[in-house]
Parts: structure tokens; sequence; C-alpha cells
């Protein structure tokens, strides 16, 4: 039987500062291991907030959601993020002052990796800045470097931890069509080699016709698109 890693029951989410507006309402979703998820939607539907609901940012304001069989809760909430979760911001969120390696690094430091030169999470980190090819930029600090670079760097960052699900909203929205096709590999290998599971925000076609089922967030409901409407 296919395993659940993530399992949201009838999210609702709410902003009542500075004016009152409802932005999900009531989402049900399902993913297993294994399981590849695009989300799409026209701009300020919420897919950015129902990511960081579901990477457990963001309370929702009902609903339930369960990470790898465990209740996210306030209590909870952190454990869980640390242990099975990975974000790749349409932001960056890179720390400007760390270099590109450092970032790559920065998950396993907090989980209280050892990161030291010769340590597995230093090898894992060296190979994610080959593979992403800016090896020649590790020692660079990240605010040196294109948006295309940062972006790539997220998503090293993201993977080097082994995170169980990822998260990511337009990982390829700054990057050339080589570039974006040579990270969406990166990012499908990641999942289906390791049997992980990824939602992906996008608006690229080719990234969601790659993924295994597509949703459109519209009106704070999210509706899968049958395989013919894809
Ligand atoms: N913390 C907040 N407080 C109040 N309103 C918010 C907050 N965060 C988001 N919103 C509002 O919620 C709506 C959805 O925002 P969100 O960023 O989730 O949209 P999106 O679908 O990701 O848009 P885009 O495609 O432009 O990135 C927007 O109208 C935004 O102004
Ligand atoms: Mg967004």
């Amino acid at each position: 039987m296919a395993h659940a890693i993530l399992k949201a029951t009838g999210i609702e989410k709410a902003f009542y500062k500075p004016l009152k507006t409802d932005i999900l309402k009531s989402i049900s979703l399902e993913v297993n291991y294994g399981d590849t998820i695009a989300i799409t939607g026209r701009s300020g539907q919420g897919k950015s907030t129902l990511l960081q609901v579901l990477g457990t940012l963001e309370p929702p304001c009902r609903g339930t959601l369960e990470i790898a069989s465990q209740k996210v809760n306030f209590f909870t909430k952190n454990k869980i993020r640390c242990n099975h979760i990975a974000f790749i911001f349409q932001s960056f969120h890179l720390l400007e002052d760390y270099t590109a390696l450092e970032n790559i690094l920065m998950p396993a430091k907090i989980a209280r990796q050892n990161t030291s030169r010769g340590s597995a999470a230093y090898k894992r980190a060296t190979e994610l800045l080959e593979r992403i090819e800016l090896t020649n930029r590790a020692d660079y600090h990240t605010k040196l470097l294109s948006g295309g670079e940062k972006q790539r760097i997220a998503i090293a960052r993201a993977l080097c931890n082994d995170p169980d699900l990822i998260l990511a909203d337009e990982p390829s929205g700054n990057l050339d069509k080589q570039t974006s096709s040579a990270i969406h590999s990166l990012l499908m290998d990641f999942v289906k080699q390791g049997n992980k599971a990824l939602i992906v925000v996008t608006h690229n076609s080719d990234l969601a016709s790659m993924c295994d089922r597509e949703y459109e967030l519209a009106d704070g409901i999210l509706q899968r698109k049958d395989a013919e409407s894809r």
C-alpha cells in the first residue's frame, strides 16, 4: 500500500490584517512517498500561502495536517519540519553574508550534523555544487551571485539534508531554458531515486507535465486537472 508523507484535511486559511481575506477554503491533499505534484494558479491565489501551511511555517485556521504519520501542532511542528521538509522559496531566502557552500550546509548545521570538511554532509554539499555547476562559486558570499545562481544554491540547500518532502515555489522562475531543464532533472531524479515527494508551484509547463498530478488553485479551492487538460 502507498505510504503518505503528507495528509492535509480541510485546511482553511484567512489573513485578518490589514483586511480579512479568505485565502484557502477547505483544502484536502494526500501525498505519498514517490509522488510529484504541481500546483498552478493566478498570482495572488494563495499558492505560496498553501506551501507555507503544508510546510508547517504558517498554522491553518482550520483543518489538520499530518507529516510522516505525525500530527502537526504547535509543539511538534519544528521537529517535524526539521526532520522531513525542505523549502525552495520564491525569493530564495539565502543568508547573503555566508558563502554558497555555507548556505547549502545550513540545514545540516541546524540539524546538528557534522559539517566539517570530510564529513558526509560536506561531501553531499560539494557534490550538489557540482551538479548545479557552481563549484567555482563555493566560496562566494551569496550576495555576489546572480539571481539564477542564487536560485540554484537554494535548490542545492533544499536537497542537502536528504528531506522526505520538498516544497518548491517557482524553482525555475529565474532560469533560462537549458538551466531550468537541468534543475528539473535534478529535482525529479532526487524524488524518484530516493522515493521522496515533491510539491512544486510552477508556471513552467515542462515541469508541470513531468509531475504525476497537477492541481490548480483558484478561489481558495484546489482542483485536480484531468489528463486531457494537461
Ligand atoms: N501575511 C500576510 N498577511 C496578509 N495578507 C497576506 C499575507 N500573505 C499573503 N497575503 C495575501 O494573500 C494572497 C495570496 O498570497 P500568496 O503569496 O499566497 O499568492 P500566490 O498565489 O503565491 O501569488 P504569486 O503567484 O504572485 O506568487 C495575496 O493577496 C496576499 O496579499
Ligand atoms: Mg507565490
